[in-house]
């Protein structure tokens, strides 16, 4: 094995976001690299293997090293209108045919939820654990996607605010955060599917310890608070915690793997030209138990 991390930032952002090479990630694993991996996602919380030529069937078989993996049922496309299998979040802006969708299709509407500031299906009972992440088809440019740092967004709160937040519940949902940029034209059955979830807004990672910030535009409303109170409030810590110092932004190429922890981070896309192909397929690990479950 030679697996090698490395910081990809050593001085502003030593702990967060590595790069990752040495191994083939398309070919099965050795169990002491998907350790060795598994260990660099507790440092670096984003990881990004260049040049992993994937197609979905080794991308699942990877993304399984880490855990069981989540269903697709998120995407806004199910059913007879899916182009990909149920294991991968389809994070294109195409159609079943593979068509450019149009500017106003409710499919690509909604997936501009997506630039927004959020946590991977933190809108269900058991939110992810892991997303991988696989650019197939990039545009020429823009569609970067941006991560911020939970842990230290955390860690620099102060005291009175750590004491404030710390048995705090939101309620999430794609309900909300779709409802920010104005899309509320949900079908009866998707608004049962995306009824609301609680999810505590202080988690600390298991194999570190580190207590972070569990955010996402899909909060909310905050447990026993007014709602508008629980908004501004929760628009506030989100500013905080998106400052870029906090901030790491991927510049894609073709082929590039990135693979974040969902629980300590937040990530978001960003704009490209709407009529050129961003192809890209997610698989998601899912976390092994609700965030309520989870130890303070
Ligand atoms: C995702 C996601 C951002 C992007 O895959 O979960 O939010 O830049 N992607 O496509
Ligand atoms: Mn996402």
């Amino acid at each position: 094995m030679s697996l090698s991390i490395r910081a990809i930032d050593p001085v502003s952002r030593p702990d967060f976001a590595g790069i990752a090479t040495g191994v083939d990630i398309t070919a099965p694993l050795a169990g002491e690299t998907a350790a060795a991996i598994a260990a660099g996602m507790d440092r670096f919380a984003v990881l990004v293997f260049p040049d992993a030529r994937f197609d979905d069937e080794r991308q699942i078989a990877f993304s399984a090293n880490f855990g069981p993996l989540e269903q697709a049922t998120g995407d806004i496309a199910q059913g007879a209108e899916r182009r990909l299998s149920m294991q991968v979040n389809d994070i294109s802006n195409l159609d079943r045919n593979n068509q450019v969708l149009a500017r106003e299709d409710r499919r690509r509407l909604f997936g501009l939820g997506n630039r927004l500031w959020h946590s991977d299906s933190s809108f269900k009972p058991i939110p992810a654990k892991y997303s991988a992440l696989s650019a197939r088809t990039i545009p020429g440019a823009g569609g970067n996607t941006e991560f911020a740092d939970m842990r230290a967004a955390y860690d620099a709160l102060d005291d009175a605010t750590k004491a404030e937040i710390a048995d705090l519940v939101c309620e999430h949902s794609q309900l909300f955060s779709r409802a920010t940029l104005g899309f509320d034209d949900f079908t009866e059955d998707e608004r049962r599917r995306f009824a609301p979830v609680p999810q505590r807004l202080v988690r600390r990672h298991p194999a570190t310890g580190r207590l972070s910030l569990f955010l996402a535009s899909h909060a909310g409303a905050i447990r026993g608070w007014p709602v508008p109170e629980a908004r501004a409030f929760l628009r506030d810590l989100t500013e905080h915690a998106t400052q870029r110092r906090f901030v790491y932004a991927h510049v894609w190429r073709r082929w590039d793997l990135v693979m974040w922890d969902n629980r300590v981070t937040m990530h978001r896309a960003r704009p490209f030209d709407a009529t050129e192909v961003r192809d890209m397929h997610r698989t998601t690990v899912a976390d092994s138990a609700p965030t309520l479950e989870q130890a303070a």
